[in-house]
């Protein structure tokens, strides 16, 4: 009997009885398989066999979940994996089933349902709902619950569907607010979409009904054990050493750098990378909206957005990276490190740069360099300062030295595709420079490939600041400059 229902079948509704075992409490039921079968069970020909509980379970797993506890927030400190908090947990629910059970003859569970009802009631409680196996598992980076019967995940760069599924609307519901309660968040018809940050520092954006309309969308970008590092993207094919020396030669010598890249290019990764490249001895501060940089330095601040209080009027006690970036220019900074540029503090942020903050770095969401100077130019006229385009123009290409472009490719990779110099303005005109880009092989097209394959190569132009890396020491030969001299590297992730 399986345990599993096939993705394309008719959508089950809430009360319908969908077509898998155990539809009736009057049903002799097998002993359920084991979950990991089910789970090597699933991938199958491009679609994916769905874990479905059976509504018996799901039933009792809705009613019991609240009543294994003694207050609602009595769990909320506990985790999956605490032996002590397990057995607890499976005791009271021992206690319950057997007295419903001396009652009414359907709560007689077999000894494989009360396994099944237990692990997921634990889920529930301990842990993340459906999704705890997802959570628990290191090669999953990212976790995208769209609703009841749809979750995603991405391993090793690839997004795809996976099995799990909650059993209706108030399941998510459930696993929302285990995520947020303990953060004195709220998400209700007032706060209606949550950002908020795991204590593992996993990054989760909630957002509920009425602008969710599949239901409570729950997007978990899980914080990495450790951060990739420069050998790892590497041997990826992310870049190649000679970008790599390039680029520590930039760092090293204070030049300022924008990471540029779309939605979960690698931007966060890459800067945190380029951050290392900073000398041990320097004043480094750094300043996110979910603390997701994780420096080895040992001087070094690090500073996190604040949400507003609860209950209060929506402003007291938040910072925004705006008021943090302001903040920290009286902290005696060296180097001004921002996760990411999104609104007004781009302003703030490039007259630090302008005033001798050099060597600060930040990432912009946008596809190619030009792009992400123009975007750079929308966030400073957000900032509300009545400026000119042409004034905004010339502050960013005289703050700004160097753009890296990262991208996600359709296989997965993440790959630099582009390094520009901003070399200075032509009339209204922004000057950019690539000094390397990304090609297939054979192509002298000027713009990158968007497809692997490729390899990350020097276009032959010399940076105009290359006496600054000289002047620190870094004797960049024709080895890394000489156009279609770089290494090649293979393509892996
Ligand atoms: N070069 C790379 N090769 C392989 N995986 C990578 C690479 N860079 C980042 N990743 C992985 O991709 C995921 C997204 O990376 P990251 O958080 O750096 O992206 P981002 O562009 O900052 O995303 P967002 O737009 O959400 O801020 C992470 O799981 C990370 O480990
Ligand atoms: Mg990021």
């Amino acid at each position: 009997m399986s345990m599993m229902r096939r993705l394309n079948e008719p959508s089950r509704r809430p009360n319908e009885t969908p077509d898998i075992s155990y539809s009736s409490a009057s049903d002799v039921p097998e002993p359920a398989p084991p979950v990991q079968a089910q789970q090597a069970a699933a991938a199958y020909a491009g679609t994916v066999n769905k874990i479905i509980m059976p509504p018996k379970l799901a039933n009792l797993r809705k009613q019991l979940r609240a009543r294994v506890l003694r207050t609602p927030d009595e769990a909320d400190t506990w985790h999956r994996g605490e032996a002590d908090k397990e057995a607890l947990i499976a005791e009271r629910l021992r206690q319950i089933i057997e007295k419903l059970a001396s009652e009414k003859p359907e709560f007689r569970l077999n000894q494989a349902e009360m396994t099944l009802l237990r692990e997921a009631i634990l889920d529930d409680v301990l842990g993340f709902g459906a999704i705890q196996p997802l959570v628990a598992d290191r090669t999953v980076s990212e976790i995208m619950v769209n609703g009841p019967q749809h979750i995603w995940k991405e391993q090793k760069g690839l997004i795809t569907e996976s099995e799990y599924t909650y059993d209706d609307e108030d399941h998510i519901l459930w696993t929302a607010q285990r995520i947020i309660r303990p953060m004195g968040r709220q998400l209700n018809r007032e706060h209606p979409m949550v950002d908020a940050r795991l204590p593992d520092g996993s990054r989760v954006h909630i957002v509920t009904l009425p602008s969710a309309l599949n239901g409570t969308t729950i997007t978990i970008r899980k914080f990495p054990e450790k951060r990739l590092t420069v050998e790892d993207l590497i041997n990826f094919g992310s870049f190649t050493r000679e970008t790599a020396e390039f680029l520590k030669a930039c760092v090293v010598s204070r030049m300022n750098v924008v990471v540029s890249g779309g939605t979960g290019s690698g931007k966060t990764t890459l800067l945190n990378v380029l951050s290392g490249y900073i000398p041990d001895e320097e004043r480094i501060i750094t300043i996110e909206d979910s603390a997701e940089l994780q420096l080895n330095q040992r001087h070094v601040v690090r500073l996190e957005t604040a949400p507003p209080v609860p209950g209060g009027d929506g402003k007291t006690g938040a910072l925004t990276v705006r008021d943090l970036v302001r903040g920290s220019l009286r902290m005696r900074p060296e180097r001004i490190i921002i996760g990411e540029c999104r609104g007004g503090e781009a302003l703030d942020m490039l007259s630090a740069m302008n005033t001798g903050h050099d060597g600060s770095m930040t990432t912009v969401h946008a596809n190619n360099p030009r792009d992400s100077v123009a975007r750079l130019e929308t966030l400073v006229l957000m900032s509300g300062m009545d400026l000119p385009l042409i004034t905004v123009r010339k502050q960013i290409v005289s703050a700004i030295d160097l753009i890296v472009q990262i991208a996600r490719l359709r296989d997965g990779s993440r790959k630099i595709t582009q390094v520009s110099e901003i070399q200075g303005m032509e009339g209204e005109n922004v000057i950019l420079q690539d000094i390397f880009i990304y090609r297939l092989p054979g192509s002298n097209s000027s713009s990158p490939a968007s497809v692997g394959g490729g390899k990350l190569e020097s276009t032959g132009f010399r940076p105009k600041f290359i006496e600054k890396l000289e002047e620190n020491g870094f004797r960049l030969s024709g080895r890394i400059f000489g156009a279609g001299q770089s290494t090649f590297v293979k393509s892996s992730l």
